[in-house]
């Protein structure tokens, strides 16, 4: 059997890595034309824009694409490690792929994504998936032409240890001709005790300011109106790489390309600082919206998760950006059933909810990880308990959604209109404060910015009209 060369990324030492601008051997441009693939994406931001350069690379290997597996000549899953259901999707999908490869014994199967990152992922795909042909990790999928190529004769198992290199210059089929992400911080340092994402990612890097802008202004000129700045920690951006150079300057550089719209995503209260703030107030096409997750409102717990903020400084900031900031609507993460999270500690959460009246929530029960502080805590929370408090709180903060929303009816609010919907003359598209919002309007064009007169609220959406 082969055995693979399997190094996982560990290291919390500072890393050295390199820029690589990504060429194409030309030996693989339209190998596999004619030949179809299915790509399944799981988990965040960050993995749907892989997957986006992941097409784009296939592209040019000749790839089409198709949703139904059946067709398919390589189906590629690009995993996320988040929670444990996210695994047990990827698995299921596996499943159903050995099962079409006993009638088709020449197709591939690819795992890509976070994890192909997990040795215990590796491992098991090594001793019970032996029909996976290849495991490509986070750092390296622009090599999948090698990869695929290698794959034909054994199965290849490549996880960088390096973590890491910066590729440039990706080939991207993007989702939206509206919408972009963009890349501007890779990995995370913040090693909050219940994440696998340090493990899966690798440690921060920056991509250079100059290469950013490159990206974006290269956007604008296709047409794009809309661009999000990604990261895990967006507000650690440059720390890795220059001295005073942080997102606020980027901000301001990305707001003077004059995009109509900029957002970003995701924040860390810890290293948000004022600067950010006035930045993000200052320009009207940064949108005034923020996701600024915070998981618990309780110190003992924030402290077990090591997010270096109490719930009052957490406060504070939050309290800043709604004065600073213009109809600033925040958004946020919350995970109940932490190991130790006591009745007390769940209140502490719902109090500061109430204080928030966030305007979206993401809500989730704890989910050990292998390879994490947190997953050796005991837990003392049941099943039913953690579920009782996740129905509890999405109940309150639901009511919120709502509240928020209701706030607009009779307003007009600016919208990036997106799509069509099935009835007629009936369009979507997102608010400045990024709340879906279907709207009925004659001649609209897709792609442009209309204003809506909001005519009903509802918990996750806004009805509305093109007008005054
Ligand atoms: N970098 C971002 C988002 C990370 S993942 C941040 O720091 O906020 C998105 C969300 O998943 C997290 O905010 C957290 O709420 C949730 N999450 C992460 N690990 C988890 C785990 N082990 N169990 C349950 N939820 C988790
Ligand atoms: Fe995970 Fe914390 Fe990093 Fe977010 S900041 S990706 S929760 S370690
Ligand atoms: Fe999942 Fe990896 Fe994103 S673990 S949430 S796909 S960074």
């Amino acid at each position: 059997m082969h055995l693979p060369d399997f190094k996982v990324a560990r290291s919390s030492t500072k890393i050295d890595y390199k820029k690589i601008d990504y060429k194409l051997n030309p030996k693989y441009l339209d190998k596999y034309k004619g030949k179809k693939c299915y790509l399944k994406t799981y988990g965040c931001q960050m993995n749907e824009h892989d997957s986006e350069n992941i097409k784009g690379i296939l592209e040019l290997l000749g790839f089409d694409f198709t949703d139904n597996m059946d067709e398919a000549d390589l189906v590629l899953l690009n995993t996320c490690s988040i929670r444990e259901n996210a695994h047990n999707k990827a698995f299921g999908l596996l499943g159903r792929a050995k099962h079409l490869k006993q009638t088709k014994k020449d197709l591939i199967i690819g795992l890509c994504g976070c994890m192909a990152q997990e040795e215990i992922v590796v491992n098991t795909i090594i001793s019970k998936y032996p029909f996976v042909n290849f495991v490509i990790g986070t750092h390296n999928f622009y090599q999948l032409p090698e990869i695929l190529e290698k794959s034909e004769s054994k199965q290849q198992i490549e996880v960088y240890s390096r973590e890491g290199d910066l590729i440039e210059d990706l080939p991207a089929d993007r989702t939206s001709k509206y919408k972009a992400y963009v890349n501007i911080i890779y990995g995370c340092d913040k090693f909050c005790t219940y994440c696998i994402v340090p493990y899966t990612r690798g440690r921060q890097r920056s991509r250079e300011k100059e290469d950013i802008l490159k990206e974006i202004n290269s956007l604008i000129e296709k047409g794009y109106k809309e661009v999000t700045l990604l990261g895990q920690n967006v507000n650690a951006y440059g720390k890795d790489l220059y001295d005073n150079y942080s997102l606020a300057e980027l901000l301001e550089d990305v707001a003077n390309t004059n995009i109509p719209r900029i957002r970003f995503m995701t924040s860390h209260p810890w290293d948000f600082n004022d600067k950010m703030i006035e930045v993000i107030a200052k320009y009207p096409n940064i949108m005034p919206s923020i996701h600024l997750p915070v998981q618990s409102g309780s110190n003992r717990i924030l402290k077990l998760m090591g997010r270096r903020y109490t719930k009052e400084e957490y406060l504070t900031l939050f309290h800043k950006m709604k004065e600073m900031i213009p109809n600033c609507a925040i958004s946020t993460d919350i995970i109940v059933g932490f190991p130790g999270e006591t009745e007390e500690d769940f209140l502490e959460t719902i109090s500061l909810v109430k204080e928030c009246k966030y305007d979206n929530a993401y809500t989730f029960i704890y989910s050990p990880r292998v390879g994490t502080p947190a997953a050796k805590l005991t837990s003392n929370v049941t099943k039913e308990e953690k579920e009782k408090r996740l129905y509890k709180l999405n109940e309150i903060v639901n009511t919120y959604f709502k509240e928020n929303n209701e706030k607009l009816v009779g307003k007009t609010v600016p919208v990036l209109v997106e799509g069509i919907s099935d009835k007629k003359n009936e369009y979507f598209g997102y608010s400045d404060t990024n709340k879906l919002v279907n709207f009925t309007g004659d001649n609209v064009e897709l792609g442009s910015i209309v204003n809506v007169l909001i005519t009903t609220a509802k918990t996750w959406s806004l009805d509305g009209k093109v007008g005054k």
